[in-house]
């Protein structure tokens, strides 16, 4: 795929990738703005949105958590922003951005609050021009998500009479069927589900967003496609890092939740799904929904659930999860899981998709792999010789989610020589090579679709409960038989036993990442 040689330039990406998207005027109001989440992460898109001149002139940014900040939490976020990287010191801009950044603190069910909050809105309205429009995004502890929903409508925040009112809400959504769906219908009490903006930061990736464009833009792959051309398919969210201080959050959720059942169902459903009539919303969200549908209910005996002990990584030592600060020393969470699934439809009879994710696993990388059938005949396979062309290898594609985002296509060639030995070579497109421009994080392009009220990339109702009642079992039945061997993998490994042995009972291997 001589991609390298197809070089488009930042200007040339800009221009393609919408730029005349601007959003009405408004505010963003983000609750529980002093964690990581918002520093990290959300100040710096919103930032470089600004840089790309994808946000309103008329735009503000009100913080509020129970912290009684106040010019401190500009001053964080300018730090945040820089760390982020991309921007100087002294940048005039960020100036002008950051005397648009406000804070304001309360207890997010303390109704005095909401009525001062809304005052101050309406100040910041008549400062900026804003309009009443309002972007509000719910960082929270996922406990106060309905109680703030609530109070918004009380205190008729929810539905105003000028501007548009959004509000996005973070993962995870319920932590459980049942509680997912009590949360679905406590905002909808409030909201019209156009408002609601459920995010799973996967789907602003750049290179999630490209396996439709690489499954639907491609004439060549699409015919492929299928149970009648792939063996089966692969997909792996490997983490190296730990749980960066998270132990009470991840005590509850553990990986098949915080992972599992929101990002690596998104990535399977796009690898998976059907065509959808067209790029909007509601036919995407409609072939999503297909595909998890169409998946059984999947056997314990299909799982697999580990926890890493004390290990090494990039040649440092760490510690093990249990010993992990505000971890219980013999919780038995997974910090790793993998299933074995079916789809059952025309399309998918068949073909098993084997999916992991885990922490403290030997390195980062998400990859979807898509291994294809062997020729009928392998008239080569008797003229091999050693060393790692010592088999003939099927065709993959595999699709890099990060890092190193790119696809490559394994086929084998003839070794220059007298006699016919293949060996496996890649053809390889790489993002940064191609366009000049690394992925950004996600949230850049989710927070510009919310507040131009596009929910394409957005997860809807029925699809979060979908993911969830596949989930639910597995996780109730993990619950019934507490692991007896936990931990059972090395910090740096690839993950317990019981994962390869879930491939090598069909005579498969997890793909070397
Ligand atoms: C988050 C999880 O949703 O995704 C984290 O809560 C995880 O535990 C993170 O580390 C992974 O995101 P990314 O973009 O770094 O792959």
């Amino acid at each position: 795929m001589a991609t390298t040689e197809i070089t488009i330039s930042p200007e040339e990406v800009k221009a393609s990738s919408g730029t005349e998207r601007v959003p009405d005027p408004c505010i963003v109001v983000i609750f529980g703005a002093s964690g990581d989440l918002t520093k990290k992460k959300l100040l710096p898109a919103l930032y470089h949105l600004e840089q790309g001149g994808l946000l309103p002139e008329k735009f503000a940014v009100v913080g509020v958590a129970r912290r009684p900040l106040t010019d401190e939490f500009a001053k964080d976020m300018r730090e945040g922003i820089l760390s982020g990287g991309g921007v100087e010191d002294g940048d005039s801009k960020l100036d002008e951005f950051i005397a648009k950044v406000n804070y304001h603190a309360m207890n997010f069910d303390d109704a005095d609050g909401y009525t001062k909050l809304k005052a101050l809105l309406e100040t910041l309205d008549k400062k900026y021009g804003t309009n009443g429009g309002r972007l509000f995004y719910l960082a929270t502890a996922p406990g106060y998500f309905a109680e703030i929903v609530h109070q918004l409508g009380a205190h008729g925040m929810a539905k105003p009479e000028k501007g548009t009112v959004r509000v996005i809400i973070e993962k995870p959504f319920g932590h459980d069927l049942q509680s997912a769906r009590e949360l679905n219908d406590d905002v909808n009490q409030v909201l019209s589900e156009d408002q609601i903006f459920r995010i799973d930061h996967y789907l602003g990736k750049e290179t999630v967003q490209n396996i439709l464009v690489f499954r639907f833009a491609n004439g060549i792959f699409e015919p492929i496609w299928n149970r009648n051309f792939i063996d089966h398919v692969q997909i792996t969210a490997a983490e190296n890092i730990g749980i960066e201080g998270r132990g009470p959050f991840y005590e509850k959720a553990g990986a098949l939740r915080d992972v599992v059942q929101n990002h690596v169902m998104e990535l399977l459903s796009f690898v998976a799904m059907e065509p959808p009539v067209s790029f909007g919303a509601a036919p995407i969200r409609t072939e999503k929904i297909k595909v998890w549908k169409a998946i059984q209910s999947i056997p314990l005996e299909d799982t697999a659930r580990g926890q890493y002990s004390a290990g090494t990584i990039e040649g440092k030592p760490v510690i093990g999860y249990r010993q992990e600060d505000r971890v219980d020393p013999a919780s038995n969470t997974e910090t790793f899981a993998a299933l074995r699934l079916e789809i059952e439809n025309w399309r998918w009879a068949g073909v098993p998709f084997y999916l992991r994710a885990g922490k403290r696993l030997a390195k980062r990388a998400t990859e979807i792999t898509i291994q294809f059938k062997q020729p009928p005949l392998l008239l080569f396979k008797d003229t091999n010789g050693s060393g790692k062309c010592d088999e003939i290898q099927p065709n993959i594609i595999s699709m890099r989610i990060q890092p190193n985002d790119g696809i490559s296509l394994r086929f084998a060639a003839k070794v220059p020589g007298p006699t016919m030995q293949s060996c496996p070579v890649n053809m390889d497109f790489n993002y940064a090579t191609a366009f000049g421009v690394s992925s950004a994080n996600g949230y850049e392009r989710l927070l510009l679709d919310a507040m131009l009220g596009d929910a394409t990339l957005f997860a809807h109702r029925d699809g979060v409960e979908a993911t969830w009642a596949l989930m639910t079992p597995i996780l109730e039945g993990w619950a019934a038989t507490p692991p007896k061997d936990f931990p059972n993998y090395v910090a740096g490994s690839w993950g317990p036993k019981t994962s390869d042995a879930l491939l090598a009972r069909d005579g498969r291997k997890w793909r070397q990442q």
